[in-house]
């Protein structure tokens, strides 16, 4: 593959504004590319990424002067103090209404600066440069920021578009095994609710995956941006289809806010996914056959399936309960059908998820 067929771009229409994700850019970043005469820019990090990437950002601009604001590593920043530290330096730095943000890092970077930049002064624009797999699928795109409060998860934010996001794939070689296989769980959900075949390539391809290989992270990552752009497209404001998206996330919000945060989102997110599956099969959806295949792909792709031990299946629902999803009381959960076919099933009774999770326990031998 030459260095210009391996560089895609694709766009995200919306209501409210376009977004252009760009894949593997060549050239990488210009001030051509920002399309706008922005007044000032301002690089938001933290400090594990901005010393790997951040002087190369920086060297794209050389006729700008950039200010940069470096948080701490981890899901603990997604909070109200970080933002208030970030609007602090904002105004520190006399930004102004026509100055750019610019992320660069995981989910929790993008998440933050994008609540961040959508509060200050009504709405800077932003630019996502996500550095994690999770990052790259997912997090920048679709322009939902947040932060945790209060032991909730993701309570407060915003919809607020990036106007580019620009994903460099090789970024991936630098990041730890534990955060790349996080990213993996996502992938998998997009191969359950998209259907067989990005199901059955992942099947089929967990080796070149977990040793990371370009082309074919680079296909995966520009299927899965398609994908999201697709659904976000059709439901920017999560009235609707995009709801799918969070197959497995209300197990796993609930997972990390009642662990405290101290297991990450991804892996929440895989073990979220058992739990759907589990819950499906107890409405009478789906095979056990179904619920095996997936642990095998996850158990493949170095991901968890099982609840953490000091987790009992009572205080995980009562955790489901504070999730932003539940409406006038009720939990409502995207199960599965089959590989290619989820639906959001209404008011499912606690009991009946307890029943599934105590299934779930009860077969962890077996995993
Ligand atoms: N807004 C959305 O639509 C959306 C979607 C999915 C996830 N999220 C959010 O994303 C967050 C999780 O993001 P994450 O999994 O990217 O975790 P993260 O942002 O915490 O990053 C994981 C770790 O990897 C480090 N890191 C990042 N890139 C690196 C690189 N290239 N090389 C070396 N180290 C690197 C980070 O410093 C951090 O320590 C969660 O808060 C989740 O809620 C948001």
């Amino acid at each position: 593959m030459d260095p210009l067929s391996f560089s895609q771009w694709t766009s995200i229409n919306l209501a409210s504004q376009d977004s252009s994700i760009l894949i593997n850019p060549v050239p990488l970043f210009t001030d051509l590319q920002l399309k706008k005469d922005y007044s000032q820019l301002v690089i938001i990090s933290d400090a594990n990424v901005y010393p790997l990437y951040g002087p190369f950002l920086i060297q794209q601009f050389p006729c700008r002067q950039i200010n940069k604001i470096i948080i701490a590593p981890g899901e603990r920043s997604k909070s109200l103090q970080t933002a208030n530290y970030c609007w602090q330096e904002l105004q520190r730095f006399e930004i102004d209404r026509h100055a750019l943000i610019i992320s660069l890092g995981g989910g929790v970077v993008t998440d933050l600066a994008g609540f961040v930049a959508s509060c200050y002064m009504r709405g800077l624009d932003i630019i996502h440069v996500p550095t994690t797999l999770m990052g790259m699928v997912d997090a920048a795109i679709g322009g939902k920021t947040a932060v945790n409060f209060k032991g909730s998860k993701n309570l407060i934010g915003s919809i607020h578009p990036p106007r580019q996001v620009w994903i460099f794939s090789s970024y991936l070689q630098s990041l730890p095994a534990e955060e790349f296989s996080a990213g993996l769980a996502e992938i998998v959900k997009y191969g359950i609710i998209q259907g067989p075949q990005l199901f059955e390539r992942l099947e089929k391809n967990t080796t070149a995956i977990l040793a990371k290989d370009s082309q074919f992270m680079h296909l995966l990552i520009v299927e899965c941006c398609k994908i999201k752009a697709f659904i976000v497209e059709k439901d920017e404001r999560d009235y609707g289809i995009r709801a799918t998206l969070n197959l497995g996330h209300t197990f796993a919000h609930a997972i990390e806010a009642a662990m405290d945060y101290q297991i990450s989102h991804g892996h929440a997110v895989s073990i979220g996914l058992s739990c759907a599956f589990y819950t499906s099969k107890i409405l009478g959806f789906i095979e056990q056959a179904l619920i095996i295949r997936l642990h095998n792909l996850l158990k493949s792709l170095n991901l968890p399936l099982s609840l953490p031990e000091e987790l009992s299946e009572e205080t995980l629902i009562s955790y489901m309960y504070n999730d932003k999803k539940t409406v006038k009381g009720k939990l409502n959960l995207i199960l599965v059908k089959k590989i290619g076919s989820v639906e959001s099933i209404e008011a499912v009774e606690p009991k009946l998820i307890l029943t599934a999770l105590k299934q779930k326990k009860a077969e962890k031998e077996l995993e």
